[in-house]
């Protein structure tokens, strides 16, 4: 109904030469049936904000994305039992992953091994909730295995059954310096990057690709893709060899290193995004998680410091930049190091262990739910011609 969706809209919205070639930057596209981002308040999914729901298991929070409410006691029990009787690995993926040139980043192995679940497990007839459950429930296992056999830590596990799924994750993976808080951390990693609304890149890009009809396999593949970008996912790891630059928690000596940092034109990891403009809730919770549990090891001290210093910083040396806050990334590769997960190649394969269930369900909606059921056509955006005066410039 266009005159109901343009009151939707603060203003009016007029396409000019400030909205082409902008990579659709705020504009609104769709409706988001499982989380909205506010730019003061940070995520919610289905309406709780992020914080009010940082302590539920990831089955709870998987099930909130896909039913839209959160489940009973009952309902989180049956759940939990339909995720493990997903999870095993179809024959032939383990090997295939075995066969694969160690140099490729992990994110490139989970691109690939995404698409081996799809080749081995995928439902007749394209039925997209039940591919985007059992691709749910099949992720820990093929990404602990990437874990296992990228790192040479030995053969593949298979998340043990009786465990809750941050545990059955974290077991699996078997990381060698484990400290006994990782599969707690990784609990919260999880719950945090579930989702974040309908326009960030990779999600955006699932379901540009499912709106073809591609399996939901062939779309995460496609939206992992775009999380491993620098400047999306992959900036994750760039964070923890930043805070390790800055190298001290002296106040005087962080101030100094930033300053230098922004002078110079350089990123300041961590800290902005495109849609917030104040600190991350999902940083607040991260940063409280690492005072609590981390609170001695240099890397958390530097992110601690650069949290209470850099902001005003950046805001006194770029004014015009409009949030100089710490987002997701600013501590959360710190803390996966703290916590025994040394390799920084690692954590944008997190961030995607974890947004899977989001960009799942995202598509799940798109496909089946919206325009009462009949699910969003192919996506079919319009360029203009470019005019010759711009051609000539
Ligand atoms: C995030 O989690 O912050 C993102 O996926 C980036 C975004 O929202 O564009």
């Amino acid at each position: 109904m266009p005159g109901e969706s343009q009151t939707l809209l603060k203003e009016p919205f007029v396409v000019d030469d400030s909205k082409l070639n902008i990579g659709l930057r705020g504009f609104p596209v769709g409706t988001c049936l499982t989380s909205a981002v506010s730019a003061t308040e940070g995520v919610s999914y289905v309406g709780y904000p992020i914080a009010d729901l940082a302590d539920l298991p990831c089955e709870d929070v998987i099930y909130l994305l896909f039913h839209k409410e959160l489940p009973t006691p009952e309902q989180a029990t049956t759940f939990r039992e339909d995720l493990r009787s997903r999870q095993t690995l179809p024959d032939g993926v383990l090997d295939a992953l075995k066969a694969m040139p160690r140099q490729g980043h992990p994110m490139e192995w989970f691109i690939a091994g995404l698409m081996l679940l799809g080749m081995t497990g995928k439902s007749e007839g394209n039925d997209y909730r039940e591919d985007a459950l059992d691709l749910v429930a099949r992720t820990s296992g093929l990404v602990a295995a990437i874990f296992r056999i990228h790192e040479g830590w030995g053969e593949p596990v298979s998340p043990p059954t009786e465990q809750p799924f941050h545990e059955a994750f974290a077991a699996a993976m078997g990381a060698p310096d484990a400290s006994p808080v990782l599969p707690e951390l990784l609990r919260l990693f999880y719950v945090l990057h579930a989702d974040h609304g309908g326009g960030n890149l990779s999600t955006f890009t699932g379901k540009a690709v499912a709106s073809g009809l591609a399996d939901v396999y062939t779309s995460m593949a496609g939206a992992m893709a775009s999380l491993y970008g620098p400047r999306h996912g992959r900036a994750n790891q760039e964070c923890l060899a930043f805070v390790r630059e800055c190298g001290s928690s002296d106040p005087e000596a962080v101030e100094r290193f930033v300053r230098e940092k922004l002078e110079a034109g350089e990123v300041i990891y961590g800290f902005g995004h495109a849609v917030l403009r104040a600190e991350d809730p999902r940083a607040r919770i991260q940063y409280a998680f690492a005072e609590e549990n981390f609170a001695d090891d240099a890397n958390v001290r530097t992110a601690l410091a650069l949290r209470s210093i850099a902001p005003r910083v950046i805001q006194e040396v770029k004014p015009q930049v409009q949030n100089p806050y710490p987002n997701v990334d600013a501590v959360s590769g710190s803390l996966l190091n703290a916590a025994g997960l040394r390799d920084p190649e690692f954590y944008t394969l997190l961030f995607g262990w974890s947004r899977v269930a989001g960009i799942a369900a995202q598509i799940v909606d798109e496909r089946t739910e919206l325009r009462d059921g009949r699910g969003v056509p192919i996506y079919r955006p319009r360029y203009l011609p470019e005019r010759q005066t711009s051609r000539r410039r």
